[in-house]
């Protein structure tokens, strides 16, 4: 069969690598990919917020499997949009996917079906967000509604940068805002918690942990993720007994009782404090680069997965995971997240140690005459997986000091909490 994977981020390289070890698939088309699918796959230049062009493609290149990366089509309908056709399509369709595309509907599942999270307000203009925050504790945090990229969570530790969030919210930083969201701050360890799940039957996808401020010791700007390492050390049997009860079944229930179907990839991004956990935030995909931690570490054909998920028989899969420990760090381009260089350079590629254990995915890079570019923030991820956590670093900043970019900067302490040093 013809496999369609969409997006171009580090995500897309990994899901792209995993199905290439699969013997039923003929072709494999990353829309639109990026310069490390390039090899593995055939990139097809589409805009992928064109439905329609997607759909030519689609037609063209006779793709039986459309599998979604990113959570912007999720969010915008590019499920519904291919359910009427006789393409599959992997991931949830637009009502399941408010769980990320709001906050709002998220908070108010939560608090219908109980589901541990931060307490929370709504509102609907300036002033009446200044006045509860003069009456709440500090630190506070503040959201905008919809999808940010990361972006549009403000955690303020004083009154003059709540103010300041909530201005930015309702002066449209984020688009139209209608409502602006404001929480309790948790305190405790973040872990993200995945699970795959057909409608029906729902399957652990591992944990893992992401460092999501782009300085070392977790300080400085959030990022959409600068490293991340799995399994999380905070994982546990009682722990995830737990996620599945109170979380992550009471969430798939509220949406069947609003008759949405959930298939796909659900990504929990949760705060754990005294081994309870509190929901965050949902996502509806997998992390980035969380996926390109975990993926490496599944033995089982992931398209039996993905395909067994859209016909409803995920229930008749085993799923066996190595037991490695895997980091994945990330080389950004120099400025990021605020306004970095594009179009650099990066050479050397030849210098790095791939093989089984070693991985080098690409994420803003594009293949250009000239030689390999960089086009985005997150440029490259590094992976390795070892007997221990301390090992699979050792072997990735090797590689990333091999590279020699000059135009790059990562976290040399991703993994810090599990590796004594
Ligand atoms: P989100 O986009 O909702 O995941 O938020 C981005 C990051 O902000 C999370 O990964 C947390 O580190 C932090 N965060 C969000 N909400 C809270 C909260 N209520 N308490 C503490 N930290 C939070
Ligand atoms: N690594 C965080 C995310 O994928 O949203």
């Amino acid at each position: 069969m013809n496999v369609g994977i969409i997006g171009s981020g580090g995500r897309e390289n990994a899901i792209c690598l995993s199905l290439t070890k699969s013997k039923r698939i003929k072709n494999i088309y990353c829309l639109p990919g990026n310069a490390g699918t390039v090899n593995i796959s055939k990139n097809l230049n589409v805009n992928i917020e064109n439905f329609q062009e997607i759909k030519k493609a689609v037609e063209i290149n006779k793709i039986d499997l459309l599998i979604v990366g990113p959570e912007k089509p999720l969010v915008n309908g590019i499920v519904d949009y291919f359910n009427n056709t006789n393409v599959k399509i992997f991931g949830p369709n637009k009502a399941a996917s408010q769980l990320e595309g709001s906050k709002i509907f998220t908070k108010n599942l939560c608090k219908k079906y109980k589901i541990p999270t931060a307490k929370f307000g709504i509102f609907q203009n300036s002033k009446e967000t200044k006045n509860f925050i003069n009456h709440s504790n500090i630190p506070v945090v503040i959201k905008a509604d919809g999808l940010a990229a990361g972006k549009g969570v403000y955690i303020c530790d004083n009154k003059e940068y709540a103010y300041q969030a909530i201005d930015e919210i309702f002066n449209g930083k984020f688009g139209i805002a209608k409502n602006i969201l404001v929480e309790e701050f948790l305190d405790g360890e973040e872990m993200s918690y995945f699970v795959v799940t057909d409608g029906n039957t729902v399957k652990s996808f591992e944990t893992a942990q992401d460092h999501k401020r782009v300085k070392e010791g977790d300080k400085g700007e959030n990022t959409g993720g600068m490293g991340a390492y799995s399994p999380s050390r905070l994982i546990n049997q009682k722990l995830e007994k737990k996620i599945i009860d109170k979380i992550i079944n009471p969430t798939l229930f509220g949406l069947k009782e609003m008759n949405i179907e959930y298939k796909g990839f659900l990504y929990a991004g949760l705060m754990i404090k005294n081994n309870e956990p509190y929901l965050i935030e949902y996502n509806v995909r997998m992390g980035d680069p969380e996926c390109q931690t975990i993926l490496p570490k599944l033995k089982t054909d992931l398209l039996n997965i993905l395909l067994s998920c859209c016909d409803g028989k995920l229930k008749e899969i085993d799923f066996n995971w190595s037991s490695q420990k895997s980091i994945s760090i990330v080389l950004c381009a120099k400025g990021y997240p605020k306004d970095y260089k594009k179009n650099s350079l990066i050479k050397n590629f030849e210098k790095i140690k791939t093989d089984e254990n070693n991985l080098c995915f690409h994420a803003g890079t594009e293949l250009r005459n000239d030689g390999i570019f960089s086009v985005g923030g997150r440029v490259l991820n590094f992976v390795s997986k070892a007997d221990n956590f301390s090992k699979a670093r050792k072997n990735i900043i090797k590689n990333i000091e091999n590279l020699g970019w000059q135009d790059g900067f990562y976290r040399k302490d991703i993994g810090y909490k599990v590796i004594d040093e």
